[in-house]
C-alpha cells in the first residue's frame, strides 16, 4: 500500500468492507434458505442479523465519506447466496465449515486494516475492531457446531479462504 495515499486506502477499506459485509449477509441468507425450520435457524439468523448491522454501518460510510461502492455487488449478491446455499445443502457441518473459513479470512482482513488505519481514523478503526469481535464469535459458533467434522474439511476450508482472498483483492480495486 506504499504507493497509495491515505484517501485511496480509506476508499479501499470502505469499499471492500461494504462488499464483504454484503456478501456475508448473502451467505447466511443462502444457508437459511436451506436450513430454515431446523434447529440451526436461530443461530444462523443471529449471525445474519449481525452482518446486517455491519452492512448498515458501511452503507452509511459509503454515503458519508463519498466512496464509490464496488461494481461487483451483483456478483457478490449471487456468489454469496450460492456459497451459503450449496454448503448448507451438503449439510449443517459444511455450512458451519464455510462460516469458519469465511470468518477466519475476515478476521485476518480486519486485523490488517485495524493495524494500518491511523489515529485520524480512530472511530472507523474502533468499528472494525468491534465487527472483528463479532466475526470471531461467528467462527466460534461454526467450530462449536462441528465444522471440523465435515468430510474434506481442510480442502473445503482452504478453497473458501482462497476464494475470499481473491474476492477481497479484486473488490478493493473494482
Ligand atoms: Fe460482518
Ligand atoms: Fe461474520
Amino acid at each position: 500500500m506504499t504507493s497509495t495515499t491515505p484517501r485511496d486506502y480509506l476508499e479501499r477499506v470502505i469499499r471492500v468492507d461494504h462488499a464483504g459485509e454484503y456478501g456475508a449477509k448473502r451467505i447466511y441468507q443462502g444457508q437459511l434458505a436451506v436450513l430454515r425450520g431446523t434447529r440451526h435457524e436461530p443461530t444462523i439468523r443471529h449471525m445474519q442479523e449481525q452482518e446486517q448491522e455491519h452492512l448498515d454501518t458501511f452503507s452509511r460510510l459509503i454515503g458519508e465519506r463519498r466512496v464509490r461502492p464496488t461494481a461487483l455487488l451483483p456478483l457478490w449478491h449471487v456468489a454469496g447466496f450460492a456459497l451459503g446455499a450449496v454448503t448448507a445443502a451438503l449439510g449443517v457441518r459444511a455450512a458451519m465449515a464455510c462460516t469458519v473459513a469465511v470468518e477466519e479470512a475476515i478476521d485476518e482482513h480486519y486485523a490488517e486494516q485495524a493495524a494500518t488505519l491511523g489515529e485520524d481514523e480512530a472511530p472507523l478503526r474502533a468499528k472494525i475492531e468491534r465487527f472483528r469481535a463479532d466475526e470471531l464469535e461467528h467462527r466460534d459458533i461454526g467450530l462449536a457446531n462441528e465444522a471440523e467434522l465435515t468430510p474434506g474439511y481442510r480442502l473445503l476450508s482452504a478453497a473458501i479462504k482462497a476464494g475470499c482472498k481473491v474476492a477481497i483483492s479484486v473488490t478493493e480495486r473494482v
